[in-house]
């Protein structure tokens, strides 16, 4: 077997061990994927500042995430099905994220429940919120989160109408998925995956079913999910929100700089550049080209975190150059996940540190918080102006 270098190794291992439905879940975006697309391809845009003959000894890649330290500034974002990808995949990432010290952040729409992590783990780990129309199942995902011991609630806020993704409607996706032929055929030819989950009764959205009103079974599920997310979420839902939970507050799903500005009002502790991974609105920009203005905009107000299209730990730095705090990584640990379980979250994040550090040592610093536009030496063709004094290199 060729050793496992990069990210792209992971996600063609994932390829073949995880059954296709849930493989294609995970790599898709919205109608056309041009935004998918441009996430990823933006990066190659940014071009570092090389420096030499600098002293690389005793480096740091540790930070803080809204007070909390990180061994690295990346956090494993919110991502529905997590347990599809492989058996107990929430339980698994989570124990990673504690081992490695960063953060999990569980989805709403998880398999796994919030009680099913919090009985598996020790750190405290975020939960993502989606906005439903029946606030009193809203109100008891909160207080669930606040028992469980979470330490901050992400509220994700661009995804109240979906964005339709070919893939899925193709494969005929659900979970746990329907016994078709295709789909058995699919599960026949994934015997890691089939192995692992017949070990398990983690199967089904275990945040919602038997906690939401009327929802006991997977029918009931369907219609209930397709007619919950609320479409009239507003910013004052957000202050309710912020209010009923009391505790740090992430907004989710920022890709404006006027939204950005909205979201300060409401008090929240950190914003999130992101567009869901370009599963939302197809066309939008990529987070990497707009996260500069919204830095410009409200960078000295409020932290700013970052996802979509992380593939390397030099993506990391770039964000980080330009003004997140911390970067969120979704498909990446979801293909370790798939590939190798446990060991292939742990194996993603080795990848990006190693990647992260040898960049860091390459542009001459030798711990993260020093690093800024100033080791950037092109964003987007625009060539970056380096004063004498503006490098902690020179
Ligand atoms: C398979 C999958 C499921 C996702 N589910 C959720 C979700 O339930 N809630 C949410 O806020 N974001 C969700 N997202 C978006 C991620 O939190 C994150 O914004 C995105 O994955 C970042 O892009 P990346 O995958 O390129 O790192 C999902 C993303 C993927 C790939």
């Amino acid at each position: 077997m060729s050793p496992v270098l990069e990210i792209a190794d992971l996600k063609r291992i994932a390829r073949r061990r995880v059954p296709k439905l849930f493989f294609d879940y995970a790599d898709s975006g919205s109608w056309t994927e041009s935004t998918y697309a441009a996430n990823e391809a933006d990066f190659r845009d940014i071009k570092l500042r090389q420096r030499v003959a600098v002293d690389m000894t005793n480096r740091s890649v540790a930070t803080k995430m809204i007070g909390r330290d990180v061994s690295l500034p990346i956090a494993l974002a919110p991502t529905g099905l997590c347990g599809m990808q492989r058996a107990d995949g929430e339980i698994l990432a989570a124990q990673a994220a504690e081992e490695l010290v960063i953060p999990f952040t569980l989805s709403t729409m998880s398999i796994c429940s919030i009680e099913d992590v919090a009985e598996h783990t020790k750190a405290p780990f975020w939960f993502q919120l989606y906005v439903m129309r029946d606030k009193d199942f809203v109100r008891s995902l909160i207080d669930r989160a606040r028992t469980a011991g979470c330490s901050a609630l992400v509220l994700t806020l661009d995804l109240q109408i979906l964005g339709q993704r070919h893939k899925d409607l193709r494969n005929g996706l659900t979970a746990p998925p329907r016994l078709t032929p295709k789909h058995l055929w699919q599960m026949a030819t994934s015997p890691v995956w089939v192995a692992a989950m017949a070990k398990t009764q983690r199967r089904t959205f275990r945040n919602i079913v038997g906690h939401a009103k009327g929802v006991s079974d997977m029918s009931a599920l369907h219609s209930w999910t397709a007619e919950q997310f609320d479409p009239q979420l507003s910013w004052s839902d957000v202050e309710w929100i912020k209010d009923y939970w009391g505790g740090p507050l992430i907004l989710k799903g920022i890709l404006d700089p006027e939204d950005a500005r909205m979201a300060i009002n409401t008090g929240a502790d950190a914003i999130i550049v992101s567009n869901h991974g370009g599963r939302q609105l197809d066309g939008a920009a990529s987070s990497i080209r707009v996260l500069p203005e919204i830095v410009e905009a409200v960078g000295d107000k409020i932290e700013i975190h970052f996802d979509g299209g992380i593939r390397s730990g030099q993506d990391i730095l770039k964000a980080k150059c330009l003004g997140a705090k911390g970067a969120y990584v979704g498909r990446p640990y979801l293909y370790g996940l798939g590939a190798f379980g446990k060991d292939g979250v742990h194996k993603m994040y080795d990848i990006l540190k190693t990647e992260l550090d040898i960049t860091m040592a390459l542009c001459g610093e030798r711990d993260i918080e020093n690093m800024g536009r100033h080791n950037l030496y092109s964003v987007f063709g625009e060539k970056v102006e380096h004063g004498p004094a503006a490098s902690s290199a020179a």
